[in-house]
């Protein structure tokens, strides 16, 4: 349950009561407790706009708002605000009943939607590299908050498996294995040396050049032997991202593939459809659509190819039949994009054309989540010491290596088989957790020993939370304390109770606005408001009476339970020790 849409509605009813609708007055939760735990805002405004005393409104809000069993105190404050204050036992007895809620109290959508989720999408001719690690986690990350929610997600791998340099490559595979008498070992296939080299030869042997031209030929027009190398080359690169995926604990599995090769058949429908419209004009032979809305600095509309001239189709082209398709075939309610920000022109573009042509209904939600770079400390896009784009599985090496010294320092009282746990789970988590709890509208800078302390907003301050807790119930045995009410006997224990009841309104935001690192900040928020708890609240003292320290174990509990939630949302796996 969320307590503020509760108190939203409530305070919908005090307004209806009085005559005054304004959506500009609404509650959000107060950060400073001195000023309760929920404030109403926009009274004042509202006020001076209808020429009205603001405290006198706010006042007679305040008297129509039915908060009974839900607020100990509402007070009118300042120039006009409203402050409530929870009461004690609706905290404690929601803490209680979150506590025994599978879904531990999130609200479940009250509509739900079928909701496609683009993210990851490589593209094939390479080997993945960091420059797809944002897209691959964040993206990761929404599709599970959403689907927790009860929405119908659809995951959607809009991979790069076709263009010309396929051409190249699939000639130079034929090269490779009529040379050789082993098959291509997919496990061992190194993608870059394998790109480099036929380039290299497509460079500097002119027929091995044309015989790649004539493969690109060969394979548009579906050419079986073509195409069957092409699919070789496919699978074995796909072969190559879902063991990234599986060591970086992403759901994207091969049946989440809808590369672009798949949509080949339908691009001359689109510009079927294009032209039914009007949209299209010729421009130096090309098929280009001139949107209104998108000038140029002489303030001409901006024109988008969408066929070149002598044919051939674009990555515009592509992704309007892909929206086509999603909306058509997937029925999808909303389409969410996780593509970095250099791509930002290329949907609004995409979304423009695909609404003035109908390829979605009006109420179609297409939303761009954009990101920003990963960079290296010295401020540039993070690049391996040769200047070249460091590859996702190298990162994850290096990521096992370094968590291997912070736990050869740490937990010295591991065995070596949990060892081997806790540093795949640190490394994983660290990298994740660096990423993921940043504004993803921003550059981050990639910082190894950041992300790998134990202090501050980082994964492993949050999972070392978490397994005090399991080392803290594995003391406790003779206590059967599962079905017992949670107390407030202490502030701290008030602000932590407080605190763990507003997960659901985070996930509500992060399901609006897909933005993970609001997640984070608030498991940082529980896991250190626990930590101050922890201290301030003993269980395992003698003079405890049993009701409060069964209280407090329910209250361990219920914050353990958020933060593996928490984890589970931000792909994280925790260990049970550290
Ligand atoms: N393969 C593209 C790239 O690496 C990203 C594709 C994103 N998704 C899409 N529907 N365009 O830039």
């Amino acid at each position: 349950m969320n307590i503020l849409t509760l108190l939203e509605e409530r305070l919908c009813k005090a307004l209806g009561n009085l005559g005054i609708s304004d959506k500009n007055i609404y509650i959000k939760p107060c950060s400073n407790p001195k000023y309760g735990d929920y404030q109403c805002d926009g009274i004042i405004r509202f006020a001076k706009k209808n020429k009205q005393q603001p405290r006198d409104v706010a006042q007679q809000v305040a008297e129509q708002l039915d908060l009974k069993n839900i607020a100990s105190k509402i007070e009118v404050a300042g120039a006009g605000f409203l402050n409530i204050f929870l009461d004690d036992n609706f905290l404690t007895e929601l803490a209680t009943k979150i506590c025994l809620d599978s879904k531990l109290g999130i609200a479940q959508a009250t509509t739900t939607q079928t909701i496609v989720v683009d993210y990851s999408s490589p593209n094939l001719a390479k080997e993945m590299h960091v420059g797809h690690l944002r897209s691959t986690i964040l993206g990761d990350s929404m599709a599970r908050v959403l689907s927790f929610l009860g929405h119908k997600v659809i995951r959607q791998n809009h991979i790069g498996d076709w263009g010309t340099q396929f051409g190249m490559l699939i000639a130079y595979l034929e090269e490779l294995e009529e040379n050789s008498q082993e098959k291509t070992n997919m496990e061992l296939f190194n993608l870059e040396k394998f790109y480099r080299e036929a380039k290299k030869k497509f460079d500097e042997d002119p027929e091995f050049a044309q015989k790649s031209r004539e493969y690109v030929v060969n394979l548009q027009s579906g050419d079986p032997a073509c195409t069957k190398s092409w699919k070789k080359f496919v699978d074995i690169t796909l072969k190559h991202c879902q063991l990234i995926y599986k060591r970086l604990q992403v759901l994207l599995t091969e049946d989440d593939i809808m590369g672009e090769s798949a949509y080949e058949e339908s691009l001359p429908i689109i510009i079927q459809t294009l032209k039914e419209h009007n949209m299209l004009k010729q421009d130096q032979g090309a098929q280009v659509v001139f949107l209104e809305q998108f000038k140029n600095k002489e303030g001409n509309p901006i024109g988008v190819i969408v066929e070149k001239s002598g044919g051939g189709f674009l990555y515009t082209t592509t992704d309007l039949a892909a929206i086509r398709h999603r909306y058509a075939t997937l029925n999808a309610d909303r389409i969410i994009y996780y593509v970095d920000s250099r791509q930002s022109q290329h949907f609004a573009q995409v979304f423009a054309i695909a609404r003035q042509a109908n390829l979605v209904a009006e109420n179609t939600v297409l939303e761009h989540h954009a990101f920003g770079m990963m960079l290296g400390k010295d401020n540039r896009p993070f690049k391996s010491r040769s200047g070249e784009s460091v590859k996702l599985n190298d990162l994850l090496n290096e990521a096992e290596e370094r968590a291997a010294v912070v736990v050869s320092q740490k937990s010295d009282k591991l065995t070596e088989e949990q060892k081997c746990a806790v540093i795949k789970c640190l490394s994983i988590a660290s990298i994740k957790y660096a990423d993921l709890c940043r504004n993803r509208n921003s550059d981050y800078v990639f910082d190894w020993d950041k992300m790998l302390s134990f202090e501050g907003n980082t994964a492993p301050y949050l999972l070392y939370a978490y397994t005090r807790i399991n080392s803290l119930f594995a003391k406790v045995t003779d206590i059967n304390y599962k079905n017992k009410p949670i107390i407030i006997e202490q502030n701290i224990e008030r602000k932590l109770i407080l605190l763990l009841c507003s997960f659901s309104e985070i996930i509500a935001r992060v399901a609006k606005e897909g933005l993970s690192h609001l997640i984070c900040n608030y498991l940082y928020e529980v896991a250190s408001v626990f930590m101050q708890f922890y201290e301030a609240c003993p269980i395992n003292k003698d003079n405890i009476s049993t009701e409060t320290k069964c209280s407090r174990l329910k209250i361990c509990e219920l914050t353990q339970k958020v933060l593996g939630l928490g984890f589970y949302f931000l792909g994280i796996e925790p260990v049970d020790k550290l």
